[in-house]
């Protein structure tokens, strides 16, 4: 079906509002609407927003205003606002008071319904208000229109039931909800029929995969069945919350030839102190303990990990006790984060905020302590010959491609194009603290 309208959709945030996005595309594609990168030429735009940080809500309404303009150019572009800046009911009065131009405000919960909005509005001309409070029974059958065609994500579950103290998400998504496995086994078949090669299997807390099931499946059952599908070549997983990681999970991620040897595992704070504040349940002793047996099972790992500095109440001691997990567990890469204030959490309430030089000063420490970590963690890929996922080429030469291995790390090399998508083997004869370089090989 065409229907020669254009469409484009800004999206904030992490990998769940990623595939969220992939599904809007799908179901504005299956109505006739076709991808464009411009604005200008756009039919319907829709901000999928996040809302986990103060900078990524600044972010939309900077780019909001700007829509304003383009309205008032062509009045029948459709401005779609949409994810967990929605659900938050202060945000919505905002926008309809600000933002009067936007036609569409829906939530995470109910995105499937964006054909009826979008009919509805044509209808009626009016501003479309449909948000739903909490996510009801997980709607299967919306098509993807994903970004590549040779790795893929793949909800597992929503939502998330641990409230950390500073975090909005358990109030942005709802509670935790695991899809059936006949579902997720269904869409993965599908995939690697399609010939895709790399899956990464979504949820905030993989760890507590299945808890919502009457089977009780637990996530390392799970990796161990999608581990047999044929044509998937890695599969990956985000996010791990270390107080769900079990020792069931470490041998089935040591035993699945096709769970990639990397494991993303935020341990937000060193001090055990400030671990219990934020609600985290776990000490930094049994974080360290975690870490130990996954080195011991999986030698070659590659371990990443968010951290958030200047949380309430965080001294000096605490702190360094950060930059001590830090040193100790040698990470590859982390997400660092300033601490930031959000209204409806817990630690909003708390007294002694952090003052803003403190935390970039502690900020710019964490980074100085992480970044010869990263450089060192490299440094071992040297002379190696590992396995590469090509997915495309330099942004200035064409001739250059780009690749990651299977523990997540990008790697440049010279190639042709025509091997995107396909999984090479590459020697490595640079390291650099944030990618590798290498030549293409045909050794194994
Ligand atoms: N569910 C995932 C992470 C979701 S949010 C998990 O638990 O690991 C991604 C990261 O954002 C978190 O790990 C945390 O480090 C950071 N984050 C969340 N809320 C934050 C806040 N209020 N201020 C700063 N960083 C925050
Ligand atoms: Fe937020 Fe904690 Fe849930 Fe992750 S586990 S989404 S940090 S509340
Ligand atoms: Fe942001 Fe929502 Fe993800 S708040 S980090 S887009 S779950």
């Amino acid at each position: 079906m065409e229907n020669n309208k254009k469409y484009m959709i800004e999206t904030w945030g992490c990998q769940m509002n990623e595939h969220d996005s992939e599904k809007m595309s799908g179901m504005l594609e299956t109505m006739g609407y076709s991808k464009v990168e411009d604005r200008e030429k756009s039919d319907l735009i829709i901000y999928n927003t996040c809302l986990v940080r103060e900078n990524a809500e600044l972010k939309v309404y900077g780019n909001l205003g700007e829509l304003k303009s383009l309205k008032r150019k062509n009045p029948d572009l459709i401005i779609g606002i949409c994810g967990c800046m929605m659900q938050k009911k202060e945000v919505r009065d905002v926008i309809k008071e600000k933002y009067g131009f936007v036609d569409l405000i829906f939530g995470t919960h109910n995105l499937h319904k964006l054909p009826e909005l979008i009919a509805n509005h044509n209808q009626t001309s009016k501003m479309i208000v449909d948000v739903w409070e909490e996510g009801g029974k997980i709607v299967e059958g919306v098509p993807a229109k994903r970004k590549h065609d040779f790795k893929a994500f793949i909800n597992i579950m929503y939502g998330c039931n641990n409230f950390c103290s500073y975090c909005i998400v358990p109030y942005t998504r709802g509670r935790e909800r695991s899809r059936d496995p006949e579902d997720i086994l269904n869409e993965v078949f599908k995939l690697a029929k399609e010939g895709y090669k790399e899956i990464t299997l979504l949820g905030q807390n993989v760890n507590s995969y299945g808890k919502t099931l009457e089977s009780k499946l637990s996530f390392a059952q799970l990796l161990r069945m999608i581990n047999e599908v044929d044509g998937i070549e890695r599969i990956r997983f985000m996010t791990s919350h270390p107080k769900d990681l079990s020792e069931e999970l470490i041998y089935a991620m040591r035993d699945c030839n096709k769970v990639c040897e990397h494991l993303h595992i935020p341990f937000q704070a060193g001090s055990n102190r400030v671990l219990k504040i934020m609600n985290r349940k776990y000490t930094k002793e049994k974080y360290l303990e975690l870490i130990g047996k996954i080195k011991k099972e999986i030698p070659n790992i590659s371990l990443t990990t968010d951290i958030i500095v200047g949380f309430p109440g965080e001294t000096e001691e605490d702190f360094e006790e950060t930059l001590n997990v830090v040193k100790e567990v040698g990470f590859d890469s982390a997400f660092t984060f300033l601490y930031s204030k959000r209204e409806g959490t817990p630690a909003a309430k708390m007294e002694n905020q952090i003052p803003d030089n403190i935390k970039h000063e502690r900020f710019q420490r964490l980074l100085d302590t992480l970044k010869p970590l990263s450089h060192k963690s490299n440094e071992k890929y040297n002379g190696e010959v590992v396995e590469v996922l090509v997915e495309g080429t330099s942004k200035t030469d064409d001739t250059v491609l780009s690749g990651r291995t299977r523990t997540n790390k990008l790697v440049h090399f010279k190639g042709d194009k025509g091997l995107r998508g396909q999984l090479v083997n590459v020697k490595i004869t640079t390291t650099k603290t944030w990618t590798l370089e290498g030549i293409l090989t045909y050794e194994e």
